[in-house]
């Protein structure tokens, strides 16, 4: 990107995610959003076209290209604006769902973990910075032994083709709670993986102890919560939703976070998410290395997932 102060903006992809993205960056004095892409026509304060092709023949040179569009077209849209502009690229994320498609990315396009970025957005939710802080503060707590990470999401109701877009809870939420967590722990390697497409459990290994995943579609509402206990006692237990937390030591409560904030929580994500693209784009929750181990485990997740153990009931 250049050192100009406003920095011009494509959006690529302008369906739900895309509003937020939207929001968040009209807040922003540094940004301008010049154009849009989507096949779908919609109404816009900026000229919106049918294909990225289109957006640059009327605004060529953007400094930063946004793609926000549904999970499996990431690969091949980035691919397309890293040749045909010199712009920094933001990927909703997952960037890839399996590593052969990160690999032959990273092939034909040498410059990718410089110039590409994925939106890891759950990295930047207020109760993790908060977390992540409390975690930092005792290291004589060591790895975590056991991490809980339970996601649901109200999406039952929708239609097959917005279902679609999202692939499965896992490769929706997989991401999401990979990249929370790799603030607290590294090292995963996947032990077992049960799906069923709109609910997923998972066991990793991560280094010094186990992660277990759960996600689910079939939810009256968006509910959200990790618990990292460590060996000596201590418990971090995070609530997603309200972007509030407490810690425990030896069962009793020791800190409690509360959110003074104003903003929402996809809101809350993508303020903090483009703070630090915009100021330091090599963060690391930002990377490519992430979103290459994140698309590793969604593979070993969806070629596991075989015989069920899980006994999936439902009201
Ligand atoms: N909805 C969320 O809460 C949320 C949150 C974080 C990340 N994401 C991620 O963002 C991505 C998009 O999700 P969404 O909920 O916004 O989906 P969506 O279906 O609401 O929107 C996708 C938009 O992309 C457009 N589109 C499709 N192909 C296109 C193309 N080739 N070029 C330009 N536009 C194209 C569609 O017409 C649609 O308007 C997904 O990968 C999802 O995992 C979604």
């Amino acid at each position: 990107m250049t050192a100009q102060t406003t920095r011009d903006v494509l959006m690529v992809g302008l369906g739900t995610i895309a509003t937020t993205h939207l929001h968040v960056l009209d807040q922003r004095a540094d940004v301008r959003v010049v154009a849009g892409v989507d096949p779908q026509p919609s109404e816009q304060p900026f000229p919106v076209f049918a294909s990225v092709e289109a957006a640059l023949a009327e605004a060529p040179e953007p400094d930063l290209v946004v793609v926000a569009t549904p999970t499996d077209t990431h690969p091949a849209l980035v691919q397309e604006v890293l040749r045909s502009t010199g712009a920094l690229v933001l990927s909703e994320k997952p960037l890839a769902r399996d590593l052969a498609t990160i690999r032959a990315l990273e092939q034909a396009e040498p410059d990718l973990a410089d110039r590409v970025k994925v939106a890891h957005h759950f990295a930047f939710s207020p109760e993790i910075e908060w977390a992540r802080s409390v975690a930092a503060a005792h290291p004589q707590w060591g790895p975590p032994s056991h991490i809980l990470s339970v996601f649901n999401d109200a999406y039952g109701g929708f239609s097959a083709e917005r279902r679609a877009s999202y692939v499965s809870t896992w490769v929706d939420s997989g991401p999401n709670q990979l990249s929370l967590l790799g603030a607290f722990v590294g090292g995963w390697r996947l032990l077992d993986h049960d799906d069923r497409g709109d609910r997923s459990v998972t066991t990793l290994a991560h280094d010094g102890g186990t992660t277990v995943l759960t996600s689910n579609w079939l939810a009256a509402d968006s509910s959200k919560q990790t618990t990292i206990d460590y060996a000596g006692g201590a418990r971090i237990r995070m609530d997603h939703t309200s972007m509030t937390g407490v810690v425990l030591e030896g069962g009793r409560v020791v800190e409690h976070h509360g959110y003074t904030g104003t903003a929402g929580r996809k809101e809350a994500h993508y303020l903090g998410l483009y703070d630090v693209l915009l100021r330091d784009p090599s963060d690391s929750r930002l990377g490519v290395p992430l979103a290459t181990d994140i698309a590793a485990l969604l593979e070993a997740g969806e070629l596991a997932a075989a015989a069920t153990t899980i006994r999936w009931t439902d009201a």
